[in-house]
């Protein structure tokens, strides 16, 4: 009993140890995910240029307006892209469940006693030889009472026997 609480503690320990890690991966993913789109977004996106003359500017201006367009249809084009495979995912998983509705069920154990898994295997032949077993028991019965009988008369023979040699000695 107390290896059981040994083993259940040491779980418990293991547990929080691995929360504990997990959690710290989360973090450090977390602060991971953070460097990684400021790299991105230095690299793509860079701070448009706000100095210069009115002409430079309304180039900035133009660039960006590119640049959001191009982003755009990105976006669009992931989206659809998205709802296609979302499609796709859908009808696999009606697929899946058509082919699991085919499928043999797994094999269950039951509890079963061995005349009734005969006569489930064998069907009406079982019966036959339920019938030859009860006939067999019934045999048994006749051939057990017989004897009985026959102790029976064998003690009233001795009965008889001693009166009569009751009979000797007295006379
Ligand atoms: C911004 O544009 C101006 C004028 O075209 C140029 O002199 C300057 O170097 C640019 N600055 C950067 C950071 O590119
Ligand atoms: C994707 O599906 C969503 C919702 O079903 C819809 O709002 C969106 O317009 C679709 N996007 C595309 C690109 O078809």
């Amino acid at each position: 009993m107390s290896d059981k609480k040994m083993t259940s503690s040491r779980r418990h320990h293991l547990k929080s140890v691995m929360l504990s890690i997990a959690a710290s991966m989360i973090v450090q993913e977390k602060k991971d995910l953070v460097i990684a789109k400021a790299n991105y977004m230095a690299e793509h996106c860079p701070s448009p240029n706000k100095s210069g003359d009115q002409a430079t500017l309304m180039d900035t201006c133009k660039k960006l307006h590119g640049l959001i367009d191009a982003v755009d249809e990105e976006r669009y084009d992931l989206g659809s892209k998205v709802n296609k495979t979302d499609q796709e995912i859908e009808e696999l998983k009606i697929k899946v469940i058509d082919l699991a509705g085919v499928k043999k069920p797994a094999l269950k154990r039951v509890r079963m006693s061995a005349d009734a898994m005969l006569k489930a295997l064998l069907g009406s032949k079982h019966t036959v030889n339920m019938d030859l077993r009860a006939n067999l028991k019934q045999v048994k019965k006749e051939v057990k009472d017989e004897p009985a009988e026959a102790v029976g008369d064998w003690r009233k023979n001795i009965e008889d026997k001693a009166d009569r040699k009751k009979m000797f000695e007295t006379s």
